[in-house]
C-alpha cells in the first residue's frame, strides 16, 4: 500500500491557520451535511450567505423533511443542481422515518441516505462523530497526489481508491475530524491547484516527494475524458399514408441491428431535403419541420434535425431499396427503435 508521510504537523498547522467558517463550530450533523452539500461545486464565500439563510428557515432534519418544495428551491435559487436539495429532502424524509428523526450514526448508515457518497458520507462520519473515516475530495487527492509524487491519473476510479486508502491508514492513528479539515484546508489555501501551490507556506515540505522530485507543478495528473464525437444528422419521417418508411441497422456496431427512420448526413434545412428527395425520384406533397433534437452516447452525440415528408402512394415503388415501410401501429411491438429517436417518435 502507498505510505503517506507523517501527516502530525498538518494538525498544529491547521489550528494557527484555519479559516473561520460556521461549518467548523458545531458538531450538529445536520448542519455539517447541509455544508458539504452546498459547497459541492460551489465555493465557500458563496455558500456562506445562502448557508445562514437555509439553517435560519430550516434548522432542523424535521424542518427540512417537511419544507414544501418551493421554498426549497427558492432556498438554493443561484446554488444550483436542484438535485442537490431534492436528494437532501428526501434524505431527511428518510431520517425520519427510517431513523425516528435522529441523524444516523454509522458510516454505513449516513451513505446509505440519498445523495450522500463516500466522500460526504466520510465527511459527516468524521466532523460529526469522529469516526475513522477518510473524506477525500478534490482537494484531498491533489495533496496526496503530490505528498506522494503519485503519477497516474488521480481521476481514475483505480487511483481514488488506492490514494483514499493510503488517507485512511493516517486516519486510524490521528484524530479523524481535524484531520480530514486540515487536509481540505492544506489544499484550499496551499497545496493550490493549476501549477500555483505555495510550497514556501506548507507543513509538510519537507516530507513531500513531489517537491523533492520538482513535479509538484506537473501533480497531480488528471486525464480529460475522451472528446465525444459530434455528428450531425437529418431525420427523416417519409409516410405514406399509414406507413412509415424505416431501415434496419447494421448486425455490427453502435445500435447494432435495430430500426431507424432513414437519415442524412449533416443538418439540412426543408429546400435541401426538398432537392435531395427529387434527385431520387420521390415526389414530397408535404415537408414539415419536427425540430431540433440531440443524444447522447458514451463517445459519441447526435444533433439532429427532423422533418416529416409525406410521399403519395405510387412512392411506395420508388423507395431506396434498404427502406420497407412498417404500418404505424405495427412499430411498437414489431420494431425496436432506439431511444435516440425518441424525439421524432411521436411523428412514427
Ligand atoms: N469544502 C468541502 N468541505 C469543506 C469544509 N468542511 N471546509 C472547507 N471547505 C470545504
Amino acid at each position: 500500500m502507498l505510505q503517506l508521510p507523517d501527516l502530525s504537523p498538518l494538525l498544529g498547522w491547521y489550528e494557527k491557520n484555519k479559516r473561520d467558517l460556521p461549518w467548523r463550530h458545531t458538531k450538529d450533523p445536520y448542519r455539517i451535511w447541509v455544508s458539504e452539500i452546498m459547497l459541492q461545486q460551489t465555493r465557500v464565500e458563496a455558500v456562506l450567505p445562502y448557508y445562514a439563510r437555509f439553517l435560519d428557515t430550516l434548522p432542523t432534519v424535521s424542518a427540512l423533511a417537511n419544507a414544501e418544495e418551493a421554498l426549497l428551491l427558492k432556498l438554493w435559487e443561484g446554488l444550483g443542481y436542484y438535485s442537490r436539495v431534492r436528494n437532501m429532502a428526501k434524505a431527511a424524509r428518510t431520517v425520519m422515518t427510517a431513523h425516528g428523526g435522529v441523524f444516523p450514526h454509522t458510516y454505513e448508515d449516513i451513505r446509505a441516505l440519498c445523495g450522500i457518497g463516500d466522500y460526504t458520507a466520510g465527511a459527516i462520519a468524521s466532523f460529526a462523530f469522529d469516526l475513522p473515516y477518510p473524506a477525500v475530495d478534490g482537494n484531498v487527492l491533489r495533496v496526496a497526489a503530490r505528498l506522494l509524487c503519485y503519477e497516474k491519473d488521480v481521476l481514475s476510479p483505480a487511483a481514488k481508491k488506492e490514494l483514499t486508502a493510503a488517507v485512511q491508514a493516517q486516519i486510524k492513528r490521528l484524530p479523524p475530524a481535524p484531520l480530514n479539515q486540515a487536509l481540505m484546508e492544506l489544499g484550499a489555501t496551499v497545496c493550490l491547484p493549476n501549477g500555483t501551490p505555495r510550497c514556501e507556506a506548507c507543513p509538510l515540505r519537507e516530507d513531500c516527494a513531489a517537491l523533492a522530485h520538482g513535479m509538484q507543478n506537473a501533480l497531480p495528473i488528471r486525464k480529460k475524458p475522451q472528446k465525444r464525437r459530434k455528428e450531425e444528422k437529418t431525420v427523416l419521417i417519409l409516410r405514406i399514408a399509414d406507413r412509415i418508411a424505416l431501415q434496419k441497422r447494421p448486425e455490427t456496431g453502435l445500435l447494432a441491428g435495430l430500426f431507424e427512420p432513414p437519415c442524412l448526413t449533416g443538418r439540412l434545412s426543408a429546400d435541401e431535403v426538398r432537392e435531395h428527395l427529387l434527385k431520387t425520384g420521390l415526389v414530397p406533397l408535404r415537408i414539415a419541420p419536427l425540430g431540433d433534437a440531440k443524444h447522447i452516447f458514451t463517445h459519441l452525440e447526435w444533433h439532429m434535425t427532423g422533418f416529416e415528408i409525406l410521399l403519395d402512394e405510387n412512392a411506395a415503388t420508388r423507395l431506396p431499396q434498404a427502406l420497407f415501410l412498417a404500418p404505424r401501429e405495427k412499430i411498437d411491438n414489431d420494431y425496436a427503435l432506439p431511444s435516440a429517436y425518441a424525439a421524432y417518435r411521436a411523428f412514427m
